[in-house]
């Protein structure tokens, strides 16, 4: 199953951790790193001082305990138990069980050594029906994982929304419902009351466009909709529900930093033709500066909103001062990289580079430094993190191929603080195997490997190397 397959579509034209303020600066990067594991190979040169090293996750993926302690359902409980949705008929009812296993998990990550950790909250499991009393044994268990992280010298890196609309919500329209936007922000600034400055930095949403992608037009994901012109109108109504939740955390007393995680991938031309270029500006339209030009800068990109037919129902969507509230500054942008984009001259896509066991993903590493120096470029100095990275392999344990692919990537992350990138913090996709949506549990992601019949976690090698990355601050 293409988990992206749309994107084709859409160039076609066929629709019309951040952990330590001041790291990342290419002032403070020390010559070189020692090597506290004792390992053969040398040490490349050091990160700055202070980099955030972190792993990611999401509630939906790993927490199950669907049914527990007053939580409610959301779209992804619903689609997941409609026949024929999910490879196998996988749901996260248990997923990795780690609402029960959170304090070995907290283990886990002290031991690799992070001191960044990304994970989502279940809108539904503080507020059942979205809105409303708050469920205290829900908020419970994430003042104790913050909690936990803190003891552990772990910064908490929190997402606020990461794909899981409470359902009761979808019963009253969901994101195709402007006011989604506004009970995003009260949950969020439910959210900031409740752990406040403990958190110090909070992601709105994590990639806005795949909801839009995925779950509006191909309807592979939850809420399983195939209707492009309503995507666009949710895709508005998520960016609205963005900047009404950074104006809530600006309207409290706290210090906590926040932002958006978009999926970002540079697109290339194919060839050498003008229509293959012409056909990537697009594509660049639709993967990146649609998403980013809002939230950094306050308006939609023109041809991107010349893609969109005079009677598309987004146009009606986006009301007078919308963007003003989308483009609130932001403190940090959050960027999520699994690859590059390759336009053909008919504005189809093609492959240039090799790909994953997650057959959407084009691996190419120097996409990754492309990306963070043109974000520089374009849209200067916001401090940056990395909040998601990675790839899915068949290799359960000895995951030669993942190790390959994290230090290419991290080597590149290098080049861009070399480069004058203020990139703060980097947050490998996945600490563990977890629910990979329509894919269930066929896809792994993790550095560390779930068994889920017994819910044992083993260290793949990719998790050792990992450690030593951490411990001498260098791949
Ligand atoms: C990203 C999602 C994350 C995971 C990875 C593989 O798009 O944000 O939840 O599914 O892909």
């Amino acid at each position: 199953m293409r988990r992206r397959n749309l994107l084709t579509l859409a160039a076609a034209g066929t629709v019309a951790g951040c952990a330590k303020p001041g790291a990342g600066t290419a002032e403070n990067l020390a010559p070189d790193a020692p090597d506290p594991a004792g390992s053969s190979s040398p040490a490349g040169p050091a990160f700055p001082e202070g980099f955030g090293w972190g792993a990611a996750t999401s509630a939906y993926q790993i927490e199950g305990a669907a049914n527990e302690d007053g939580r409610g359902p959301s779209v992804w409980d619903v689609f997941c138990h409609e026949p024929g949705r999910i490879r196998n008929g996988d749901t996260g009812d248990v997923a990795a069980d780690h609402y029960h296993r959170y304090v070995s998990d907290l283990d886990l990550m002290q031991d690799l050594g992070l001191t960044s950790y990304r994970f989502s909250v279940s809108w539904s499991r503080v507020l059942p029906t979205g809105r409303g009393a708050v469920n205290a044994k829900g908020m419970d268990f994430y003042q104790r994982l913050v909690d936990g992280l803190h003891e552990r010298g772990i910064a908490p890196v929190v997402t606020l929304f990461h794909w899981d609309t409470p359902q009761a919500l979808q019963e009253l329209g969901g994101w195709e419902n402007r006011d989604c936007a506004k009970w995003f922000a009260d949950y969020a600034h439910t959210m900031f009351t409740a752990l406040g400055d403990r958190v110090p930095t909070w992601l709105t949403l994590n990639e806005p466009k795949t909801v839009v992608d995925v779950g509006y037009t191909a309807g592979t994901h939850a809420p399983g909709k195939r209707d492009r012109n309503l995507a666009n109108v949710v895709g508005h109504h998520l960016l609205l529900g963005h900047g009404l939740a950074v104006q809530a955390l600006r309207g409290t007393t706290g210090k906590s930093r926040i932002g958006a995680a978009l999926s970002l991938s540079p697109a290339y031309p194919a060839d050498d033709s003008a229509a293959a270029a012409h056909q990537t500006a697009i594509a660049d339209g639709e993967e990146n500066r649609r998403w980013l030009d809002p939230v950094l800068r306050g308006h939609y990109p023109q041809d991107w909103l010349d893609t969109q037919p005079a009677d598309a129902p987004v146009r009606a969507a986006i009301k007078d001062g919308d963007l003003a509230v989308i483009g609130t500054q932001s403190d940090v942008l959050g960027v999520n990289y699994y690859g590059t984009t390759h336009v053909t001259s008919t504005g189809g896509r093609i492959m240039v580079h090799p790909t994953s066991q997650a057959t959407w993903q084009e691996i190419d590493p120097n996409g990754l430094y492309d990306l963070l120096t043109r974000i520089k470029r374009d849209y200067g100095d916001i401090p940056l993190s990395i909040t998601e990275n990675g790839m899915a392999t068949t290799n359960p344990l000895r995951d030669e191929d993942r190790i390959a692919f994290l230090r290419d990537h991290l080597a590149a992350a290098h080049r861009s603080i070399q480069a004058g990138v203020k990139l703060e913090s980097y947050h490998l996709w996945s600490l563990m195997d977890n629910f990979e949506w329509a894919e269930g549990y066929t896809q792994r992601w993790g550095i560390v490997n779930v068994d889920f019949a017994s819910q044992r976690r083993t260290h793949k090698s990719s998790a050792d190397w990992y450690k030593t990355v951490i411990a001498r601050n260098a791949v």
